[in-house]
């Protein structure tokens, strides 16, 4: 029969890697409970019409990403294409943002059907952030802040932050006029898709990456020359947060996002290592998108760190992730040895709460069974033969160096593992 596989672009982790992954989540669990940030956890479906609402219907994640189904009662559901929308719902439905401000965290898996590639997946995880209720550019530079504080921490070097400001929602409009204006001036020089979204979502075409088009989008107007007083002061304003904090940035005037959500600060953390998908956190202000929900008006910022792309950048740093592996392997032979053995394990557990100790289990001889304690990596066998069980002793066995061996009192051997484990206990 044939075998089932996974969807394409949805893939296992595998043990081998899940350490890494727990190091990544692990640290930014502590970095963002040192700012006040509370986890919120989510449902991953939700109604179609709230990603419409927010995402936008002319992005690419709502015109063709999207995992959406009817369920059974006809209803209009969706896979989460991103967490922004739902921790803003989430706020809103709760009353959460009656007269204070909210910071929130989640860490869950994401869809979109996008093409997979490396770095791109169709199952991704997000680290999701979010400030709801702060209007001034001090949460921006609050959230950045935390963002360098992640990388420091995973020891994450080459990572390049980008600024830019999109300013106001009736800015945008007036820019975007500029924009289709200018880019339709020179409709000719434009690549299929960027005539596309000319009539759809113009501001992206900024951000393509055509080696042709690099001319004439640098020529195009910039949206940064165009900003109201308030989005440039606000702008200014955390520049100046950032620089007196030692971090350093530039303004990419390109950078557009491709989400329709976002008001003044847009910015992205971004990494040559990993090829085309260089993007490693995205975000940005979205003082509209409450209201948009349903809720009161409520200015907000946050960013989204894609997990699978700091995975890889951790593989490759210098020093591995925590070791794994099990400090020692309990092998029984004959029937009453194997009566005692998890007995004994269990002792050794109580003693030791942090020893990582496997115990052999089915059939198979003395031979099979030191095999199967090799095959584990523990570099220490722990061999409890009928004699051994008869005596209350057990025998040691060193799985790597000399391979020496002794036999030793039970009542020894929480000391001796002790020692084994070292500073890992
Ligand atoms: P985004 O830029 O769409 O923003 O996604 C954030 C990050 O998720 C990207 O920089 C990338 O690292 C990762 N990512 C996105 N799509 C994929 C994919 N198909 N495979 C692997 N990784 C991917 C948002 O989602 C916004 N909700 C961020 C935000 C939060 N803005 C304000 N608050």
């Amino acid at each position: 029969m044939k075998a089932i596989q996974a969807i394409r672009g949805m893939k296992d982790i595998p043990p081998a890697e899940t350490p890494v992954w727990r190091e990544l989540e692990d640290a930014a669990r502590a970095v963002l409970s040192g700012y006040g940030y509370r986890e919120l956890r989510p449902p991953v479906v939700e109604r179609t019409e709230l990603f419409r609402r927010s995402v936008g219907e002319a992005t690419d994640i709502v015109e063709k990403e999207m995992y959406t189904f009817d369920d059974r009662s006809g209803e209009s559901l969706s896979l989460r294409p991103e967490c922004t929308a739902s921790c803003v719902r989430a706020a809103v439905e709760h009353g959460w943002l009656r007269g204070r401000g909210q910071r929130l965290w989640h860490i869950g898996p994401m869809f979109r059907y996008e093409r997979p590639q490396k770095g791109r997946y169709r199952q991704f995880h997000q680290l999701d952030v979010e400030a709801l209720g702060f209007p001034g550019p001090d949460v921006d530079a609050e959230l950045i802040l935390i963002g360098e504080r992640l990388w420091r921490r995973l020891r994450l070097g080459a990572l390049r932050l980008e600024l830019n400001s999109l300013g106001s929602r009736a800015i945008q409009d007036a820019f975007r006029a500029r924009l289709v204006e200018y880019l339709t001036r020179h409709a000719s020089s434009l690549d299929e898709d960027s005539r596309r979204r000319l009539d759809t979502n113009p501001l992206r075409i900024l951000d393509s990456k055509n080696p042709d088009m690099q001319d004439l989008l640098g020529a195009a107007p910039r949206i940064v020359d165009c900003l109201d007083d308030e989005s440039r002061e606000h702008f200014e304003g955390l520049q100046a947060m950032l620089e007196a904090s030692g971090v350093a940035f530039s303004v990419n005037p390109r950078l557009v996002r491709g989400l329709d959500y976002y008001t003044r600060t847009v910015f992205e953390w971004v990494t040559d290592e990993l090829g085309a998908q260089g993007a490693v956190c995205g975000g940005g202000r979205y003082d509209g998108l409450v209201a948009d929900i349903g809720g009161p008006p409520t200015p907000a910022t946050g960013f989204a760190v894609g997990l699978e792309r700091v995975v890889a950048l951790m593989q490759a740093r210098q020093g591995a992730a925590s070791d794994e592996r099990p400090h020692a392997y309990l092998l029984a032979v004959g029937e009453e040895a194997q009566r005692t053995a998890h007995s004994l394990a269990e002792q050794l557990r109580d003693a030791l709460p942090r020893v990582r100790l496997v115990v052999d289990a089915g059939p198979g001889n003395f031979k099979r069974k030191m095999k199967n304690a090799d095959r584990s990596e523990a570099p220490l066998a722990l061999i409890l033969g009928e004699d051994e069980a008869r005596e209350n002793r057990i025998t040691l066995k060193e799985m790597h160096g000399d391979g020496g061996q002794q036999s030793v009192e039970r009542s020894q051997m929480v000391e001796i593992l002790r020692g084994h484990i070292g500073s890992d206990d």
